[in-house]
Parts: structure tokens; sequence; C-alpha cells
């Protein structure tokens, strides 16, 4: 029988625990036992197709040098959940688009309007926000003056976030108008973001476990949603501190309802907005 089709042996707790070590200290990420069968696919899948027989193997090959970083990003790929989609909630993203329409019609500040979506995943996030965004420039009759900086730690993500092309099943959430306004259709059926839409969005892959090493300046809005629930408490809470020091004073952190609970910080009020968590930097 050719190796690639016999089955690989289970992990065992010991290799599971060290596997499970790994994944939190790299990338945050818990696995409980519920994720066990997960872990246990994804590792033996890129195995075979690397022709490794022995978990402690592939786990040595991963910890050495050069290589072992590339196949660790690899890897990370698989391991990490990158469901998304357009307006996944919209409460936060109406959210944002009227926090933007407020400022724009109560200041006379020309700043540019920045935001940083973590955890971005295929680029729906951040484009549904560049959607909002935009529109709200045009209610108030402004030229859009604004930057999203996107991050996320897989690489296969980015890549299609930056092409913004997408099929039809992707667009059945939203509405006729955003699709005829900010999509343009490519002859193969699918439809891409326009690019004076995409050209606003700065893509870039980054771990946010090291926050203290990227490269955002600071900005109005962090958007972060449905990451930080992979995470244990005292690490979101730490993500959160990190990021109030990445907003502009009046700057506002949104996060998924119920992601982080019992969170407080001097610099930061807790804003009483319905379906939605939010901070305002103080
Ligand atoms: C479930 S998706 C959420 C996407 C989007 N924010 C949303 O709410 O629809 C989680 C994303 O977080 C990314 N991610 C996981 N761990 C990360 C880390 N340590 N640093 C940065 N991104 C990470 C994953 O690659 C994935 O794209």
């Amino acid at each position: 029988m050719v190796w690639s089709l016999q089955s690989l042996s289970e992990l065992s707790d010991t290799e599971f625990e060290r596997w499970g070590k790994l994944l939190e200290e790299r990338a945050g990420i818990y696995m409980g036992d519920q994720q066990r069968v997960f872990l246990q696919t994804q590792v033996t899948m890129r195995m075979r197709e690397l022709d490794f027989e022995r978990y402690s193997d592939y786990l040595e090959y991963i910890l050495d040098g050069v290589s072992g970083m590339l196949e660790w990003t690899r890897l990370i790929d698989r391991l990490v959940v990158k469901e998304t989609s357009f307006f996944r909630h919209k409460e936060s993203i109406d959210f944002i688009a009227r926090h933007l329409a407020d400022r724009l019609m109560n200041s006379n500040s020309d700043d540019a309007f920045e935001l940083w979506s973590v955890g971005c995943s295929t680029g729906e996030e951040p484009y549904s926000l560049a959607m909002v965004i935009n529109d709200a420039y045009q209610w108030v009759n402004k030229d859009p003056l604004y930057g999203i900086t996107a991050t996320d730690i897989s690489r296969a993500a980015l890549s299609l976030a930056k092409n913004g092309v997408y099929n039809d099943r992707k667009l059945e959430r939203l509405n006729e108008t955003y699709c005829k306004r900010y999509f343009t259709q490519l002859d193969d059926g699918k439809y891409q973001i326009i690019s004076s839409l995409r050209d606003r969005i700065c893509f870039h892959q980054g771990n946010i476990l090291n926050i203290a090493e990227m490269p955002v300046v600071k900005v109005d809005v962090i958007y972060c949603q449905n990451l930080l629930i992979y995470f244990k408490k005292w690490l979101r809470e730490s993500i959160m501190n990190a990021f109030v020091e990445r907003l502009k004073p009046g700057g506002v952190l949104v996060i998924g309802l119920g992601e982080v609970v019992d969170w407080s910080h001097p610099k930061m009020k807790r804003l009483s907005a319905e379906e939605v968590q939010a901070y305002v930097h103080i």
C-alpha cells in the first residue's frame, strides 16, 4: 500500500499537549479537547503531503530554522478559523457609520479617518467597513479621506483579501445597492471590489501576539471581532490593553459582543450602544 494511504496513529495525550502548547504560544489560540480531532486531521494532512510518518519528527521540523518557520506559516493557515462574511455583525458596522457621520457633521477637522481591522481574514470585514465609510463621506458631501489597515496571521487569507474577488454566494447578504456600487462583475462571473475601495485598504500579515512590533500608527477605530474568542481570558485582556495604546484620543474600540467580559481601563469608557460592544478613548 502507498504510504500516504495508510492511516497515521492518533495523537497521544503528550503529543496533543505539545502541539496545543505550540499553537497557544505562537498564535494565542487555545485548543481544548473538542478541537483535538480537528488538530489531528490538519496536522496529519500536512504530514502526508511532506511524507512525515511521526508527529514528533514533523514537530522537530517546524521548530527548526527558516524552513521550519515557513512550514509553520503554512500549517497555521490550516489551523485558524477563517469564517467571515460581508456585514457579519451589521449592528457594529452601522455603529461605525454613525460614529463617522457624527464626526463629519460636528467637527471641522480635516484629519483622515484611520481604522484598523484586526483579524480581517479574507477581507469581507474591512471591505464592509470601507463601504459604509465611503457612504458617510458621500452623505455629507465631502471627499473621502480615510485609510484602513487590515491585518491577519494567515497569508492565504490575506492573498484572497487583497484580490477582493468573491463568488455570488458571498454577496447574498449584501443589499443590491452595495453590489452595484462597490463591485464589478468579472468575465468568469465572480465579483471584484472596485479599485477605489481596494486602494483604501492596506493588508499586512501580522500576529496579534506581536502587537508591539506591528507597524500600525495610532488610529480612530480598532475593529476586532471573532478573534479574541480563541484566546484565554488573560490574553484577551492583555491585547485589549495594548489596543488602548494604539488609539487616538476620542478613538473607538469595537469588539464582538461578549467576547471580553469584565474588562475596564482607566483611559476607556464603555459606550451604551445596544447590540454593540464599544469603548471610547477618554
Ligand atoms: C473567525 S475569523 C474572523 C474574521 C473577521 N474578523 C470576522 O469577524 O468576520 C478569525 C481570523 O483571525 C485570524 N487570527 C487567528 N489568530 C490570529 C493571530 N494570533 N493574529 C492575527 N490574526 C489571527 C485568523 O487567521 C482568521 O482570519
